[in-house]
């Protein structure tokens, strides 16, 4: 429709070059030969054998067989939107960052997942949502890769294949195939307490959100913003959107299920289609870059655990719109390549060990799912900045490179860019100090907040707290129905000493619906809570 033409997805996927294949009224072979017929394959005689000698059918049929390249390992299920960010300028005094500057439009391509189900899976399951946005910035491209739940499983990447392999179906039934409704998923949780926090924003209403337009994102870790002076300051990214937030009953999201898989991803494109585009403020809460790293005793190196809104307001720094749909799911919603590596002057990471490992994560397994190391060369991977690199050759290569010397400096192919003067605009990374310490495995602890990593239990207590009664209901109902799909009675009698240690009507509500008798004693093996986080009260940021 000419309406879904987007200015910004035209130069995203590309110019004439890329339109190479829909070209000229007649239908030609992928080498611009006109045939004759593409219906019918080259026979001997109209009921006789099919010969090997039509090319035409080979190539085609050799194209379709190829068509298909892998899912992501997760979030695999997406859609996606392009539009706009307008800086509001707010950001201006804690970082260089010039896409934040006041007035600053900048190009987005944003894509809203599920997590764990696979393409074909529905949109309405109780899971985390992805939240990732692509700034095509004049420096050069920023990805934002967050959740809808501002907290995330696991403290370390090293256990993500192992929440996931917890997460996805059962290995030999392939059941269920996108809910968190089984054993395994079950047995993780409730042996790695740290997800109790993550876990029980799935089973409250988070997890079935009405629409990706009424969702929040968050960046969920710490990053490190860094002004024009050097100065740092640490942040969380919060995105909030206009519509509000809003859920989806339990009964609602099965009969969505049921009757619209697509549902999510229908509502978006209409939505945008209609004129109705949605909108998110971007904002940040800012905390001083201490040795720490901790702000009111909480550990801004946990992600699995957040900062109260009323400790740290999140100041607004800019506005999302969503403007265009794609034009191409393939070309664009499946093959753009987010990685939290993908940073611009201005914005860095901090030691969040689970950040360390996404910075290894995406562009490795792009390398397979994309084909290649030349992903980033596909139209809407594509920075709206000039390119300039050293990388050469690979499969997939669409660039032909002048020069002779793909290295710097030289003096075969006109001078040395890179030593040539200051270039203001370059990516410095901030100069922090890297603590002398022995190598060891083990949770990261600092001075003032030894014991937050190791707090499981607070925030979760706190969050379940601030619900009114209704949410109370929904997740109680929650934890219910999906520890009742459990097959293995000790996982479930474990996974109730979890919610003992949360809130003791929760874990009886939950126990009587299961038919199980209440644990006599919490968890397993939990350290007493953390005073400085259990000094965090009052209530909670949620306003769905
Ligand atoms: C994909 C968010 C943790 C590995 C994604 C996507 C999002 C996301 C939004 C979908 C991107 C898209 O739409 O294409 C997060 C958040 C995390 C987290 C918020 C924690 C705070 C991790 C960790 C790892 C990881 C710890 C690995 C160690 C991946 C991989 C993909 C992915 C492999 C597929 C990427 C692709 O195929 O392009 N993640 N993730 N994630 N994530 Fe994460």
């Amino acid at each position: 429709k000419p309406d879904q033409q987007a200015p910004d997805a035209r130069s995203a996927t590309g110019g004439p070059s890329d339109d190479r294949a829909q070209q000229g009224a007649y239908v030609t072979t992928a080498q611009g030969v006109r045939v004759s017929s593409t219906d019918h394959s080259l026979r001997a005689g109209a009921r006789g054998p099919t010969l090997l000698q039509d090319h035409h059918l080979r190539e085609k049929v050799m194209h379709f067989d190829h068509e298909r390249i892998p899912e992501r390992v997760v979030h695999a299920r997406g859609a996606a939107a392009h539009g706009t960010f307008v800086a509001n300028g707010a950001a201006s005094s804690v970082t260089s960052a010039g896409f934040l500057a006041e007035g600053v439009e900048t190009p987005v391509f944003v894509r809203f997942s599920t997590v764990l189900g696979s393409r074909g899976s529905a949109d309405t399951v109780r899971d985390t949502r992805g939240f990732a946005t692509k700034f095509y910035t004049a420096d050069g491209t920023f990805d934002l890769v967050g959740n809808n739940i501002p907290v995330f499983f696991i403290q370390d990447g090293i256990k993500f294949p192992d929440v996931i392999h917890a997460g996805k179906p059962h290995p030999d039934r392939e059941i269920p195939q996108a809910q968190s409704a089984h054993d395994t998923f079950w047995d993780f949780v409730s042996l790695h307490t740290e997800a109790t926090h993550h876990t029980i924003w799935n089973m409250s209403d988070r997890g079935i959100p009405r629409s990706y337009r009424m969702m929040e994102g968050f960046g969920v870790h710490t990053f490190r913003l860094v002004a024009a002076d050097g100065t740092t300051t640490l942040v969380k990214f919060h995105w909030k959107p206009r519509l509000g937030v809003h859920s989806l009953t339990w009964e609602e999201a099965q009969m969505a299920a049921g009757v619209d898989p697509d549902f999510h991803r229908r509502d978006l494109a209409d939505a945008i289609e209609s004129g109705a585009h949605p909108q998110w403020d971007l904002g940040i809460q800012t905390f001083p870059d201490t040795p720490e790293q901790t702000f009111e005793g909480i550990d801004l190196l946990d992600p699995t655990k957040i900062v109260p809104e009323e400790l740290a307001p999140v100041q607004p720094i800019g506005t999302l719109t969503l403007t265009h749909n794609p034009t191409n799911y393939f070309a664009e919603t499946e093959q753009v390549a987010f990685h939290t590596g993908h940073l611009v002057p201005g914005i860095d990471i901090t030691d969040d060990p689970l950040l360390a490992a996404r910075n290894f994560s995406y562009l490795d397994t792009q390398l397979t799912r994309l084909g290649g190391p030349n992903f980033a060369q596909i139209p809407i991977n594509r920075p709206h900045a000039p390119v300039n690199d050293m990388q050469r050759d690979g499969f997939h290569q669409h660039a032909v490179h002048e020069g002779v010397a793909p290295y710097r400096p030289n003096t075969l192919d006109g001078g040395c860019p890179f030593i040539a003067g200051e270039d203001v605009s370059r990516y410095v990374e901030a100069p922090v100090t890297v603590p002398e310490a022995a190598k060891v495995r083990a949770d990261p602890t600092s001075p003032t907040a030894a014991i937050s990593f190791d707090d499981h239990y607070t925030q979760p207590r706190q969050f379940y707290l601030s619900m009114t009664p209704v949410e109370r209901t929904h997740i109680a109902q929650a934890y219910t129905f999906e520890l009742g799909k459990c097959y293995e009675q000790a996982i479930k009698e474990r996974a109730l000493r979890t919610l003992a240690n949360i809130d003791t009507d929760l874990c009886l509500t939950v126990a009587n619906g299961l038919g199980l008798e209440p644990p006599t004693t919490g968890a397993l093996e939990q350290p007493e809570p953390s005073p400085a986080l259990s000094q965090v009260g009052g209530a909670w940021p949620v306003d769905g």
